[in-house]
């Protein structure tokens, strides 16, 4: 498998409650290196473009007011097979679903302030890393 890169948030429930060190560690944990990281207090439109596409689902409202409801930090992850690798530790979207010892079934709250967002494809993560990062902040 080759070394690749996704895209990750951790959001505002985790920030809230100071477990971004707990978020990361479980990240680096399973192989992951954080190449690119910042913590920032997304716009609506930023939070809205960001999720464009669930526009049509009914919880999209809820969904931006709650990526914009506290800090979040962004960062690139790099390693094996790096989305497939995120998606595996961060669990199922549904902390209720999600395996023991993942991200989700350890620290997120509910399916919407679930801790973490990670790509769902390589094709996304680099759309994802390019919405918030300029290649020369990414230092693998
Ligand atoms: P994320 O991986 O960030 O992508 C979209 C987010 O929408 C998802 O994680 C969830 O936190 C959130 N969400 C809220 N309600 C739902 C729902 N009913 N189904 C799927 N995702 C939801």
């Amino acid at each position: 498998m080759a070394t690749t890169r996704t895209f990750s948030i951790i959001k505002p429930d985790a920030t809230r409650r100071n477990l971004t060190g707990a978020v990361t560690k479980m990240l680096e944990d399973a192989g992951l290196r954080v190449v690119a990281s910042k913590r920032i207090q997304m716009t609506q439109e930023q939070a809205e473009g960001f999720y464009a596409v669930h526009r049509e689902r009914p919880f999209f409202g809820d969904l931006v007011s709650f990526m914009i409801s506290g800090p979040v930090v962004v960062q690139v992850l790099e390693g094996e097979d790096a989305v497939a690798t995120n998606r595996k530790v961060m669990g199922a979207t549904n902390p209720a679903n999600a395996d023991a010892g993942t991200i989700r079934k350890e620290l997120a709250e509910s399916i919407e302030a679930n801790s973490v967002h990670g790509s769902d494809s390589e094709e996304n993560a680099a759309i994802e890393i390019a919405y918030f990062f300029k290649p020369e902040e990414i230092v693998g």
